[in-house]
């Protein structure tokens, strides 16, 4: 049996009833590649030997696993890491009984200018690094004892080519899907939801039907929605099917009575399966989720979804994954949208790219919305080789590639054409977002577009356009309260905000003065903290943005604007304002590239969640007598009394709009207690003490249970403590891993933003008090031990279960 029939065997079998054969496969094919750093156009031929290369797995992101140096042709923008060429192989087999299928090959990104051959034809190319694309390789297959060779050449050599760390490879999933000569085209379905009512939704789907080989005969086509528990819901038919063209689209249209709404609170899906038949067989069924809701942006009230008023509380964050670069792993993806989650964030804006199929399944799942942006630049340049060298030939293949992959994801709410282009300022800006926008609504008109502006002004020639739906704010916070006036009967939304800065575990007093950072990455540095932190009392922005709390509150106030995205949820690697090298990522994150949070996550947790919180930093090692700033965030509760080693420094309420309460006192050792009280009754204690020397480390995993297939993570974070279980809060120990067990290290981090060691190697240095080592299954269940030591201190270790 070849590789190939093996996996058909064990892949995916989207059929209802186990006796029938799979009539349409999607394949894993992110396994068992070969890999070159560096160019060899032989490679492309199938007799080329490969046998020298590395072997490994997809989705794989070369940069990651480089050295920083700011002399990398990426610059200290994009990351430091090196770019370059690579090649990727893969040999496979396909049975002889497999001649009369259709065999594709689909693609979820790769980084970038990618070309693709099999059996030496060249399938073509792709140069946008973020879009997802598929080639026919039915026509060049060999079948039997003979083997196929895909070879792909991915060109990340010309540099700079983005603002931010991009990662190069196959830095996404690959697919092999197999179907019938008549099945559902790619992205064949679109799925609306024209009338929703608490009682009854319509639900309108078009199926796009590909007849490669003009099979003659008559088919029928079902389709069916399922409600999350599996049972059957809706069905309808269309039969006596011709499909003598090679593309018939089939409008069908179905009721769900008493529909369970996706909400984020609570997302249902439902599932709808397009099924071909043709007399009596089954010949295609696919698969397109479906999640029912009603959503209105008004331009006096905002947003609201399902009826209900509510603010978006977003997030922009750039794809990549910290440690573990661009390559694409679900787990990752998942725990950053937790640990968003338990920030209260109910929406992602996927700066400034089309993001990873999963992160919108995701989406789907745990219920967030989605802003989905489709472009960082236009025709005109930001980088010098960037996508705009490719604008003309490619962006409308590209953008409606785009649409039509993500518009059947419930949690996609709003189309961005792009962000801070530069065409906004010239005529071109409206000829071009005219043409976008035609492009979009043609391919879906039941979202709104927006593009983030940074000059929000009516004379904005892509607002000129008439093209927007929204009009996306990029910052410009003081202008949010006189939007009703400015753009009299339009909509709102932050597209972008905040661009505040902060280093996590650093505090710089007084915390109360603002400082408006004037420098950025790329100009000479002359000012700031010898050691390149950045205060985390949100008291330090960019110029152009603002503190945390004053875009907030401002949002907060009027109803009118229909909600934020803050930049950004992670902090990620590349643009390391306002600093510059040995800075290699950025300051602007709530959490950081590690996943720690910084203190204005809890700011957000009490204002966006019902969680009680009661926050309170920061550290307590401070000289003796200095002055230092204590400050509390702090929900449910109408005042927090603060105490010093037992002795109470006042009551502190918040007045106003305040969104935290302060007290400035001289430093002492010992413990400083906070209570925070409803109508004098205790709701929350916090206690931080004056921590010792290091003495032991502490290990925490998020998850000690992981799947055996080669894929799932366990984030293991690691403190240093005192004898006493204190966080050492500026402890920056050498910390060793070993892993006996079947798990490998995926990544080490410490997040900070100036750290040059290797996100490959097995230690990592804490930065103030903390580290983090991400530990991957490998496909063989069983126990993994992983063991942390360092110099002086107590090593420790926590064990997982592979299964
Ligand atoms: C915005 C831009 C983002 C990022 C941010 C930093 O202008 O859209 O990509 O560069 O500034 O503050």
């Amino acid at each position: 049996m070849g590789a190939l029939a093996l996996l058909l065997f064990i892949g995916f079998t989207a059929c209802k009833s186990a006796e029938e054969a799979p009539v349409r496969q999607r394949i894993d094919f992110t396994r068992n590649w070969t890999f070159l750093l560096g160019d060899n156009a032989k490679a492309k031929d199938p007799a080329f030997d490969d046998r020298q290369w590395r072997k490994l797995h997809l989705p794989h992101d070369w940069s990651i696993e480089g050295q920083f140096d700011q002399k990398h042709p990426a610059g200290v923008g994009g990351g430091a890491l090196p770019g370059g060429i690579g090649w990727y192989r893969k040999t496979f087999r396909v049975e002889e009984a497999d001649k009369s299928k259709l065999f594709f090959i689909d693609f979820d990104g790769v980084y970038t200018n990618s070309e693709v051959w099999i059996n030496g034809h060249y399938l073509g190319k792709r140069p946008n690094g973020y879009i997802s694309f598929r080639y026919d390789l039915t026509p060049h297959l060999r079948y039997g004892q003979q083997s196929n060779v895909l070879a792909v050449r991915v060109d990340n050599s010309q540099q700079p080519n983005s603002r931010w760390y991009s990662g190069s490879g196959i830095y996404r999933n690959v697919w092999l899907v197999k179907t019938n000569p008549v099945h559902v085209a790619q992205y064949g379905t679109f799925v609306t939801t024209p009338q929703v009512s608490r009682e009854s939704a319509k639900v309108r789907i078009s199926t796009s039907l590909v007849n490669a080989r003009q099979q003659k005969g008559e088919f029928t086509l079902h389709t069916r929605i399922y409600d999350q528990h599996g049972k059957e819901v809706a069905h309808v038919a269309t039969e006596e099917l011709g499909l003598s063209d090679s593309l018939t689209e089939v409008k069908q249209e179905l009721t769900v009575a008493n529909p369970k709404l996706w909400s984020t609170q609570e997302p249902h899906l439902y599932k709808v399966v397009t099924r071909v038949e043709q007399a009596g067989t089954v010949v295609d069924n696919y698969e397109t989720p479906l999640g029912i809701r009603t959503f209105h942006f008004d331009a006096q009230k905002g947003f609201s979804l399902n009826g209900t008023p509510m603010k978006i509380l977003g997030v922009c964050n750039h794809h990549d994954l910290g440690a573990l670069g661009a390559a694409i792993n679900v787990r990752a993806l998942e725990r950053q949208l937790e640990i968003m989650r338990g920030m209260g964030v109910n929406a992602i804006r996927t700066s400034h790219n089309p993001p990873a199929p999963e992160l919108l399944d995701l989406c789907d799942k745990m219920g967030f919305i989605v802003m989905d942006e489709a472009f960082d630049m236009w025709k005109k340049e930001k980088s010098k080789f960037d996508y705009s060298l490719a604008w003309d030939q490619w962006h409308r293949r590209d953008l409606e590639d785009f649409i039509k992959r993500d518009r059947n994801h419930p949690s996609v709410f709003i189309w961005s054409i792009g962000n801070e282009i530069p065409e906004q300022w010239g005529p071109e800006g409206k000829a071009i977002a005219t043409e976008l926008a035609g492009i979009v609504k043609k391919l879906d008109a039941t979202r709104p577009i927006t593009a983030g502006l940074n000059e929000p002004y009516p004379h904005n020639s892509i607002y000129q356009s008439g093209g927007l739906d929204l009009v996306g704010f990029n910052y410009h916070h003081q202008d949010f309260e006189k939007f009703p006036q400015s753009f009299p009967n339009q909509k709102f939304i932050a597209t972008e905000t905040t661009s505040a800065l902060a280093t996590r575990g650093h505090y710089d007093m007084p915390s109360d003065s603002i400082r408006r950072w004037p420098y950025r990455w790329d100009l000479p540095f002359t000012q700031g903290n010898e050691d390149l932190t950045v205060s985390a009392y949100d008291n330090v922005s960019t110029p152009w943005g603002s503190t945390h709390e004053e875009t907030w509150k401002l949002m907060k106030k009027h109803p009118h604007l229909s909600g934020m995205f803050i930049w950004t949820g992670f902090d990620y690697l590349g643009e390391p304002t306002p600093y510059g090298w040995p800075a290699r990522s950025s300051y602007f994150g709530v959490v950081d590239l590690a996943g720690f949070p910084k203190d204005t996550y809890y700011m957000y947790q009490s204002e966006w969640t019902d969680k009680p919180v009661l926050h309170l930093f920061p550290h307590w090692n401070w000289q003796p007598g200095q002055t230092v700033d204590v400050w509390a965030y702090y929900n449910r509760a109408d005042e927090v009394e603060l105490f010093l080693n037992g002795k109470s420094l006042g009551i502190k309420k918040k007045q106003g709009d305040d969104l935290h309460v302060q007290w400035r006192l001289p430093f002492q050792p010992g413990t400083l207690r906070a209570v925070s009280r409803a109508n004098g009754k205790e709701v929350l204690t916090r206690e931080i003490r004056t921590a010792g020397v290091a003495a032991k480390i502490v290990l925490e995993a998020d998850r000690t249970q992981l799947s055996a297939d080669g894929r799932d993570l366990s984030f293991v974070t690691v403190k240093i403590l005192d004898q006493d279980g204190n966080l050492v809060p500026r402890a920056n120990n050498l910390v060793h891993f070993k892993i006996d067990g079947n798990a490998t290290l995926a990544g080490v981090d410490n997040g900070h933003q100036t750290s040059l060691e290797s996100f490959k190697a097995n230690h990592r240095r804490a930065f103030n008090g903390l580290c983090l080592a991400i530990l991957q299954a490998q496909e063989k269940a069983g126990t993994v031990k992983l063991t942390a030591t360092s110099e002086g201190l107590q090593p420790a270790t926590v064990m997982v279960q592979v299964k």
